[in-house]
């Protein structure tokens, strides 16, 4: 492993004024995503609408960083014959790749999930390393409800996060360490905050356990947030200094960069609160890492309902695209404003 090497991708992961697209929707979720827009979910059609993205070239080589990719895309042509991976580099961006096989339920955890995909996963990683990736993803899915989640959920999910992120720098790869503490429910933001701290806690104890080296890894974490349930929500403000203050307590200050989820919070919430957040940050920044964006939906939303699946859509669905990786690249370093959602391209 190079070290130096890892921390210079990871460094240029989390870029000021840049973040990581997140386009590596597995097949089942990127079909729910098109069933909204009435799009039928082909390899063609999942190809074009890809293709449409990273041939956004003010998006691209201005606000992203990197690109999380699927399986199916880091294999895939665009139209023309380029491989998609070479048009994100063409670009300027870095091309990484999911490398989880999604979850599987705990058993002796009702109602609770573990990631699986650690089978074979140092020689999937060599292959994507030859394909171009220089950077891979594993989510861990915690669920916030009555009784849950377990401690046994916590640890099981920390060690494999761990377990992929010690494959990956083996391999020349930096991880993406994305421990996702979910929205959904009707829990309030102190809640959302201890328990994102228990499995922040766990993780980087697992990483230590594991000797994992912080300065190669970039974490993708949720933020503290109400429920999509609750009926109090916070407000932008106390997101970004709940968020913030969780983050100080539990994350070294080794770790070069954290790149949010957006986890179903709206377009204008996910940008609101990076704002929010680099604004208590201050500038040049007092935090020992950077922050920024990985969104999926909160950057994809937009491009997908402007295309829906027509070519003659596809200058609308780049502009949509654009609009929503500025916003998020203000963001990032704390420019972002209100009325600049207004004055759409
Ligand atoms: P969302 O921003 O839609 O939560 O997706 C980010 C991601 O990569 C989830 O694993």
């Amino acid at each position: 492993m190079n070290l130096a090497d890892l921390n210079k991708v990871a460094l240029a992961m989390v870029t000021p004024g840049k973040g990581i697209l997140a386009a590596d929707e597995s097949s089942g979720t990127i079909k729910k995503r098109f069933d909204a827009i009435k799009v039928e979910s082909t390899e063609e059609n999942r190809r074009d609408y890809r293709e449409m993205l990273f041939r956004s070239t003010e998006a691209m080589s201005k606000y992203v960083s990197g690109v999380i990719l699927y399986d199916e895309t880091i294999w895939q042509n665009a139209k023309d014959g380029t491989p998609l991976v070479k048009l994100i580099e063409q670009s300027g961006a870095i091309p990484g790749i999911k490398v989880d096989e999604g979850t599987q339920a705990l058993p002796q955890c009702p109602g609770e999930l573990v990631t699986v995909g650690l089978d074979k996963l140092a020689e999937r990683l060599k292959k994507y390393y030859e394909r171009g990736a220089r950077f891979a993803k594993w989510r861990a899915v915690i669920d916030i409800g009555a009784g849950i989640p377990s401690m046994t959920a916590i640890s099981v999910n920390a060690h494999a996060l761990a377990r992929y992120a010690a494959l990956c720098q083996a391999a020349q790869i930096v991880p993406i360490v994305e421990p996702e503490v979910l929205m959904d429910g009707d829990h309030d933001i102190d809640r959302c905050y201890d328990v994102t701290q228990r499995v922040l806690n766990e993780t980087f104890q697992e990483l230590r356990v594991q000797r994992v080296e912080l300065e190669g890894m970039v974490l993708k974490p949720n933020m503290a947030v109400s429920g999509k349930k609750c009926a109090k929500q916070a407000s932008a403000e106390e997101v970004a200094e709940k968020t913030v203050r969780l983050l100080k307590a539990c994350v070294p200050a080794a770790v070069p960069g954290i790149a949010f989820l957006s986890g179903g919070q709206s377009d204008e919430d996910a940008t609101a609160h990076l704002n929010a957040m680099n604004r208590i940050g201050g500038l040049p920044s007092s935090l020992p890492w950077r922050l920024t964006f990985s969104y999926g939906r909160a950057l994809q939303a937009a491009p997908q309902k402007a295309w829906s699946g027509k070519a003659e859509n596809i200058a609308a669905g780049q502009r949509a695209f654009t609009h929503r990786a500025r916003m998020n690249a203000l963001a990032s370093k704390g420019e972002w404003e209100t009325g600049l959602e207004k004055k759409v391209a």
